[in-house]
């Protein structure tokens, strides 16, 4: 994995520690101990109290964290006006700008926008949005996210009738944009990754499950046994 590029030439599933989790009162250390661990992104979940009912992150934050790590910035916009946002994201330094088909944009301007700025762009579904939802984008995008909770809250339960989704949309990938990345969050552990993994996803996003955990690091090694199938 080069750092901040993203790309993964060892096809190893890309493990993306969310720090919605973690403790913000040693924010630096706990991403030191997952990118030590070897996760190659880390998950920032960013929410307005609009489109989710809850408000985390903002650039501040990303800029200040920026220069403490190395490691692929994902950034998960759950906001209803992701275009008047994602640059100040990419300013503090978000490697991939992520925001939801759901939200009040219009979406193939606001893909090519993301482009042109030299980073990756990724669009997300909730669970209810169907796989149709972003079928004309996905020739276009670097990433799609399949949210297996309702976006909001870490710590939520998996929805084990995502997994059909996930199959669904490893299928249409591998015909129509195989280098785009597909990522499952919400509830993942070492038994939900591994399914997710199994139908067909090569990123997870894992935030109760790492940072929740009393050794992050530990919990990322146990997270990569569980999911890389490999010999
Ligand atoms: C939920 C967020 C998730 C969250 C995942 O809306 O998008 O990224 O941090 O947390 P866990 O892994 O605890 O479900
Ligand atoms: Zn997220």
């Amino acid at each position: 994995m080069n750092a901040r590029s993203g790309r993964n030439s060892s096809k190893k599933v890309v493990i993306a520690p969310s720090i919605l989790s973690a403790d913000f009162s040693r924010l630096g250390q706990q991403i030191g101990l997952v990118e030590k661990a070897g996760a190659q992104w880390l998950h920032i979940d960013v929410m307005d109290g609009h489109f989710v009912p809850n408000i985390t992150i903002g650039p501040v934050v990303v800029k200040k964290i920026r220069p403490f790590s190395k490691l692929f910035f994902d950034t998960h916009l759950m906001i209803d006006r992701p275009d008047r946002y994602w640059k100040d994201f990419v300013a503090a330094g978000s490697d991939l700008i992520t925001f939801h088909a759901e939200s009040m944009v219009k979406i193939k301007s606001l893909i090519k926008n993301i482009k042109t700025s030299g980073v990756k762009c990724g669009i997300s579904i909730k669970p209810k949005t169907p796989v149709s939802a972003i079928m004309p984008y996905i020739g276009m995008i670097d990433l799609v996210l399949v949210m297996t909770v309702e976006p909001g809250f870490g710590g939520q339960a998996f929805m084990p009738e995502m997994v059909s989704k996930i199959n669904q949309l490893r299928g249409i990938i591998d015909r129509k944009n195989p280098s785009c990345w597909l990522q499952v969050d919400g509830g993942i552990n070492n038994q939900t990754g591994k399914i997710v993994v199994d139908a067909g996803a090569n990123a997870v996003v894992a935030g109760q499950s790492v940072f929740g955990q009393k050794d992050p690091a530990a919990a990322v090694k146990s997270l990569f046994r569980a999911v890389d199938s490999r010999p």
